[in-house]
């Protein structure tokens, strides 16, 4: 019989922002490769969508900057599946301005998802990890890598995922609490796709697909696929890691 390299058989995986995009494909790709899923997100319209397709998905709706939301999210995964094995924090929000067009409100508002939403998922989830050991991966992107023109707020939010990433890998590998990120080029989510019908959007887009070496943009399964590795005992020896899944973007 042929060796399956990804096999999530089993594990109880919590993905947050799972309603759209890169989360929902994530969702449903481990789901699809054995996990037991709880899907989390603020958008419960989105989430109900998701249990409509995807019965084997439990969906909670809850919102990851509020540390009680968060705790929930943990605790419903624990409580179905006894254990928490894998965590995803991949809720944020992709606002594009510059730092002009940037108020301090968006600065608090963008920091409060993609950076303390994500501080909050990785605290609750290892948290209960301790006693088993576990597997987080958090959403970083070439912007929280390198800079670029138009992210004043989300690229410094998502150098917080990168450093999340490698400060929580060196304090929790004791425990046997892995923590890796993937840091996607442009990917056509929805998010993304909105993005045609935002002032300065169409240009954006048409020069993000021009610099990814590829020639393209990327699809939501590209960086699912990369997630489920990192997530899975595949990866049992990666840890800190910053896995980038661009296309080649930041090889240029
Ligand atoms: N699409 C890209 O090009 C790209 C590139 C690099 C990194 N990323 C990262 O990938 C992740 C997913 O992005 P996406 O493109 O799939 O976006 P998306 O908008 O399609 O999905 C994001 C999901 O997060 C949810 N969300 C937003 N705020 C929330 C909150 N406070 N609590 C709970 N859920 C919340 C949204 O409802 C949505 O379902 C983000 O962290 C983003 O920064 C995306």
């Amino acid at each position: 019989m042929a060796e399956t390299l990804v096999d999530l058989t089993g594990k109880s995986c919590l993905v947050t922002g799972a309603a759209s995009g890169i989360g929902r494909a994530t969702a449903t790709l481990m789901a699809r490769l054995g996990a037991r899923v709880v899907a989390a997100d603020v958008d419960a319209v989105g989430l109900a969508h998701l249990a409509a397709d995807h019965h084997d998905v439990l969906c909670v709706v809850g919102d990851v900057t509020e540390p009680h939301d968060v705790r929930r999210m943990v605790s419903t995964a624990v409580e179905r599946n006894g254990r928490l094995d894998v965590a995803v924090a991949n809720a944020g929000v992709l606002p594009l301005s510059d730092v002009l067009e940037t108020s301090p409100e968006e600065w608090d508002r963008v920091m409060a998802v993609d950076g303390k939403g994500m501080f909050l998922t990785c605290k609750y989830a290892i948290e209960v990890m301790q006693a088993n050991g576990g597997s987080i991966v958090c959403l970083s992107s070439i912007s929280g890598l390198a800079g670029q023109a138009r992210q004043a707020a989300y690229g410094p939010a998502k150098f917080v995922a990168s450093g999340l990433t490698m400060h929580l890998a060196v304090e929790w590998a004791h425990r046997g609490i892995r923590v890796n990120a993937v840091a996607p080029g442009t990917i056509v989510t929805e998010r993304v796709r909105a993005l045609k019908d935002e002032p300065g959007g169409p240009e954006y887009l048409d020069q993000m697909a021009r610099a990814h070496p590829l020639g393209r943009l990327g699809e939501p399964a590209e960086v699912a696929r990369a997630i489920a590795f990192l997530a899975s005992d595949a990866a049992s020896f990666i840890t800190g890691t910053v896995l980038p899944v661009d296309g080649g973007y930041l090889a240029r």
